[in-house]
């Protein structure tokens, strides 16, 4: 389980680079009226509906969020009530899409998600199967970060090793120098017609050690594994490699001593659509 409630406090970093996303790309959408529009991972869903849905033509038709966690989706549901928003539990790299899903929807968004998906092919033919004809998808999601080094830091460790997969200890791209480029192909071979696909860095400071950690806590795929006895020092070795690998910065005569953590990341920024004709 995940921790929506805590990421719904703690979100600030995928706050900051979501928003940079809607601010330069968001104008490339063509709308049109009684719309249908899928965000992909919504997590506790407050990006999407303060940030995603405010920013939708007034008339849109129906705005669906899914999640592949139970906690976020129940989170999101019971939070939000708009009657023409719905949130629903799927696994976006799932081989069996709901009939009823697909071509349904003129548009998809994806926020600070897609990178926890190792099925990127599925993830995409998926979304390649919901879109309309002429569709089209904004999409971002990280592909280098100081978390999957303090992940891989992590997994060196006996005593954390059994509980940690591949998602969180290997990004898809980031073993390519150029991972736009592989990305764009990967778009391409699905069928999409690649308007932007681009790599950009990102920087981030946490306020503090408390943010960082909340931060890290709310969307920690190990922690819920762990048994519960084991969770404090998961977490105070968690933050003591974020201090061996020096993303923690000493702010002596700011801050109030306090220390603050700065994030030097990659994201992946694409629009594509899907073409007119079936291919
Ligand atoms: C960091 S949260 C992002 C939430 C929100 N979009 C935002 O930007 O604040 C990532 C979410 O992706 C979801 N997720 C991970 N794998 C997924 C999958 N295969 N299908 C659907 N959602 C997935 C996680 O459950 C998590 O809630």
């Amino acid at each position: 389980m995940l921790e929506p409630k805590l990421y719904s406090k703690y979100n600030d970093l995928q706050r900051a680079d979501n928003l940079f996303v809607l601010d330069k790309f968001l104008r490339l959408i063509k709308w049109n009226d009684h719309e249908a529009v899928l965000d992909v991972g919504i997590g506790d869903g407050s990006f999407s509906m303060t940030e995603v849905v405010s920013r939708l033509p007034k008339n849109f038709r129906k705005f669906v969020g899914c999640d592949v966690s139970e906690s976020m989706v129940n989170f999101a549901k019971n939070t939000y009530k708009n009657p023409a928003v719905d949130f629903v539990q799927l696994d976006i790299a799932t081989e069996n899409i709901p009939r009823e899903l697909e071509g349904e929807f003129h548009h998809i968004f994806s926020f600070y998600a897609l990178h926890w998906v190792t099925k990127q092919r599925q993830a995409f033919a998926n979304m390649y199967k919901m879109l309309k004809p002429g569709g089209d998808m904004l999409l971002t999601f990280i592909v280098r970060s100081p978390v999957y080094d303090i992940y891989r830091a992590m997994v060196q460790n006996n005593k954390w090793q059994p509980y940690m997969k591949n998602e969180v200890t290997k990004n898809v791209y980031a073993e390519y120098k150029e991972p736009e480029k592989v990305l764009e192909k990967l778009l391409r071979d699905t069928g999409f017609i690649c308007h932007v696909c681009r790599l950009e860095k990102r920087t981030f400071v946490y306020r503090n050690m408390e943010v960082f950690k909340n931060s890290c806590i709310a969307i920690n795929p190990v922690i819920p594994r762990l048994p519960s006895e084991e969770v404090p020092s998961y977490i105070n070795d968690f933050i003591q490699q974020a201090r061996n690998l020096k993303f923690v910065v000493s702010t002596d005569n700011v801050n109030n001593n306090e220390e603050s953590v700065v994030s030097r990341h990659e994201i992946l920024i694409v629009f594509a659509s899907k073409p007119l004709e079936k291919k």
